[in-house]
């Protein structure tokens, strides 16, 4: 295994009714003025809106309401929040809704402290956070990206066509209340894409060096056929309690560091979807199935026992009398029929590419992942990969 330091500063809380058991006794030495953030008006048609204001009424807090947080939130909104957040003098910042919110907030969080060039010093490379920011709390209200246990936070900049972010330990939230059961009013097309979301980030962790024996890859395992199943139960009863809350603790486990220690992890899938994600607002984990299978059938053979492996361990694909190229293949079928049972989209124009001239610049737009199986994966590679997907 390769050497790691591992740290996560968000102190996590599991279970049915998490906001009103702890939020008020969490807030409690947290100062007088709450940023309730919040994104285009969810919390307030299933009732969560109104649990999370009683229990901040109870701690005797001022809110300071921020609403609107679009999903893919931008760079605008950000500063928007961070202007705010200045003006109001706000102690505490409460997320309360989903990646989208959450990466907002840790934006504005360390924006409202800071008087440079936020994106060029945090966005555009990773930059040093050596001053507090404000404090974030998190109540989760769709899962999927792990946002919630980690200090990623995926921005888009709408003038210079640019979504990513860096994971940045300083804006891991305090804590991070996991309730369940506020998944339950989630579209269905959000649950699935949200939990394939989760999906790919296991993936783009397993298909990595090293390859020998190591702890991530066997957790590794074990998560991506919890997800399956548990998705798959999901989809049948959207109110099966065991299914909906293996999903949250899923996602956050693929996304809290703790799989990705000693591993260098290949996001290349995540650094091309976002980049088609900047230039089409499409939705992260549609994106995400549209490019899986085709980046994989790319570069499977550069990695072939990892796939093998994939193929066995997680689709338990039937071996016998077969190559291991067939047998590779086999598993990445698997993963693309599953695509197609859990119906998320399979080309580049569902996700609102209009044209395929449009491709040479997106490809060319996106970063290169040094992780990649493939050596000297190029920006040509992309381009194929978004034909292919067309
Ligand atoms: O905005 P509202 O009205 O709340 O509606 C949201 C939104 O339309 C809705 N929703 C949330 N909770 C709900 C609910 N609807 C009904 N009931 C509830 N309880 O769900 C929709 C999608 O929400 P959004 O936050 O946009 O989705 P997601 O959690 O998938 O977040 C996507 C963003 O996270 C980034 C993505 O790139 C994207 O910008 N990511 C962040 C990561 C991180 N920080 O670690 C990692 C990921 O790879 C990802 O890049
Ligand atoms: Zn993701």
């Amino acid at each position: 295994m390769n050497d790691f330091i591992f740290e996560n500063g968000t102190k996590a809380y599991f279970g049915k009714h998490m906001v009103k058991t702890y939020l008020a006794g969490l807030l409690k030495n947290e100062g007088k003025t709450v940023m309730l953030a919040y994104g285009g008006g969810s919390i307030k048609k299933n009732g969560i809106y109104d649990e999370i204001m009683a229990e901040l009424h109870k701690a005797g807090k001022d809110v300071v309401e921020f609403s609107g947080i679009m999903s893919n939130p931008t760079y605008e909104k950000v500063m928007e929040g961070a202007s705010l957040a200045r003006v109001k003098n706000v102690d505490f910042i409460l997320a309360a809704g989903g990646g989208s919110v959450m990466d907002c907030c840790k934006a504005i969080s360390l924006a409202a402290r800071y008087d440079g060039d936020v994106w060029a010093d945090f966005w555009a490379k990773k930059g040093t956070i050596d001053f507090p920011t404000i404090p974030l709390g998190i109540i989760m209200t769709v899962s999927g990206t792990g946002s919630e246990m980690n200090g990623g936070s995926v921005i888009t900049n709408e003038a210079l066509k640019v979504k990513g972010g860096f994971d940045y330990p300083q804006l891991n939230a305090k804590f991070a209340l996991l309730d369940p059961l506020y998944t339950y009013s989630v579209s269905m097309k959000q649950m699935v894409s949200g939990s394939f979301d989760s999906l790919s980030h296991m993936m783009e962790i397993y298909f990595s060096l090293p390859n020998e024996d190591n702890v991530s890859d066997d957790i590794t395992e074990a998560l991506m056929r919890n997800v399956i199943r548990n998705l798959r139960a999901a989809i049948k009863n959207p109110e099966d309690y065991t299914a909906r809350s293996n999903l949250v603790w899923d996602a956050a486990m693929a996304e809290n560091r703790v799989i990705k220690m000693g591993k260098k992890t290949d996001f290349e899938c995540h650094l091309m979807e976002h980049q088609v994600g900047a230039y089409t607002n499409c939705n992260h984990g549609a994106g995400l199935a549209v490019l899986h299978p085709v980046y994989y059938r790319h570069i499977y053979i550069y990695g072939l026992p990892k796939f093998v492996r994939f193929a066995r361990e997680v689709w338990h694909v039937d071996d016998s009398g077969k190559t291991d190229e067939e047998i590779a293949r086999e598993g990445i079928e698997k993963l693309a029929d599953f695509i197609r049972e859990i119906g998320l989209p399979a080309t580049m124009r569902e996700l609102g590419v209009k044209d395929k001239k449009e491709l040479k610049e997106i490809a060319y737009s996106c970063g290169i992942s040094p992780g990649c199986f493939k050596p000297d994966f190029s920006h040509e590679d992309i381009l194929s990969i978004f034909e292919e997907a067309y």
